[in-house]
């Protein structure tokens, strides 16, 4: 019986359970065996894999995080690491192998794809940023994640009339920042897609109070030319000036961990099942991702080494409603 191979790797995102369940359980429907690697490329290259049957994959849907444990791993981007890997293929005898994650994870994919593997990625990270998706896995429970942070931030910011400057992640997309500021109602976001200078951001506050607002909220991407830190010294420095109290807030890795909302449990589901229908016609070196609300297949020629930008013309948007 041929053997399907699946992995996770990169950045954990919720959802990832929901696709390796789907995978899992439509590769059995299909015809398939599943291998599960641990840890990502990392158990791949070591030949760390157990079978998964339907009962393995079990009572994780609802998880964040990934039942077969990630890295980021920098072996892989060695010549060696990927002829290892290619030998583990081998060696485990994988028909087809799954790889969900993230931008460096599918151009790693790609790249053992262009040495002849049959790779079929899944389009997964909370950062929103892989060409070829309109959204990824992760994402939406991402901002939902933010959002819960947000609303209490601004109850304190209201309570004590005090700005608060919360830094939420996305590498060098600023999606995260623009639907959580959006969604939460921001008085200024910051992205990386735009530069804005502090004293911008500054008045963009001001100006809310002296509407008579009782808050000011400035969403930030981590990746912006000026993240937190950055508009933290320029507010210090300018505090007198500026007449309101700043606080910051780093989200971080929180964001990361929350359980799958539905959409990314829809989402990881219906990509994995795409995922084994790619294996079942053996069409490889190809990422699935949802485009125009479906499960659809673009080469990783198109997807690998690239950054797909969050979509600025919402910050005018963000602007109008911030009044
Ligand atoms: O790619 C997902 C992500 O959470 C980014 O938003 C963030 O910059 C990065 O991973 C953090 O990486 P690590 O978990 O390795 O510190």
């Amino acid at each position: 019986m041929a053997r399907i191979g699946v992995l996770t790797s990169g950045g954990d995102a919720p959802g990832m359970n929901a696709a390796i369940r789907a995978v899992v359980r439509s590769g059995i429907a299909a015809g398939f065996e599943v291998a599960g690697f641990r840890h990502g490329y990392t158990g791949l290259i070591a030949g760390d894999w157990r079978p998964l049957g339907p009962r393995e994959v079990g009572g994780v849907m609802h998880l964040g995080g990934t039942m077969l444990g990630t890295t980021r791993c920098e072996t892989l981007r060695t010549e060696a690491g990927r002829a290892q890997a290619l030998r583990s293929l081998e060696t485990a005898g994988i028909a087809a192998l799954v790889v969900i994650g993230g931008n460096g994870s599918q151009t790693g994919a790609h790249e053992l794809a262009r040495q002849g593997a049959p790779v079929i990625g899944i389009a997964s990270t909370i950062d929103n940023d892989l060409y070829g998706a309109d959204v990824t896995i992760g994402a939406t429970t991402a901002v939902d994640v933010a959002l819960q942070s947000i609303d209490r931030l601004r109850v304190t910011a209201a309570s004590m009339r005090r700005a608060f400057l919360v830094e939420v992640m996305g590498r060098d997309c600023g999606y995260l920042a623009l639907t959580a500021g959006l969604a939460g109602g921001a008085e200024a976001i910051v992205v990386p897609e735009e530069a804005t200078d502090p004293a911008t951001v500054a008045e963009e506050l001001r100006a809310a109070y002296a509407r008579g607002k009782s808050h000011a909220i400035a969403v930030v991407a981590e990746g912006a030319a000026h993240d937190g830190d950055a508009l933290m010294d320029y507010f210090r420095a300018h505090r007198e000036r500026l007449g309101f109290e700043m606080r910051l807030t780093k989200l971080g890795h929180v964001q990361r961990g929350g359980a799958p909302g539905a959409f990314d449990r829809m989402l990881g589901t219906t990509l994995g099942a795409a995922a084994i229908d790619a294996a079942v016609g053996r069409r490889y070196g190809r990422l699935i991702g949802l485009r125009d609300g479906k499960p659809a297949e673009t080469a990783l020629d198109e997807v690998a080494g690239k950054t797909r930008r969050a979509d600025v013309r919402l910050l005018e948007l963000a602007r109008v409603l911030a009044r």
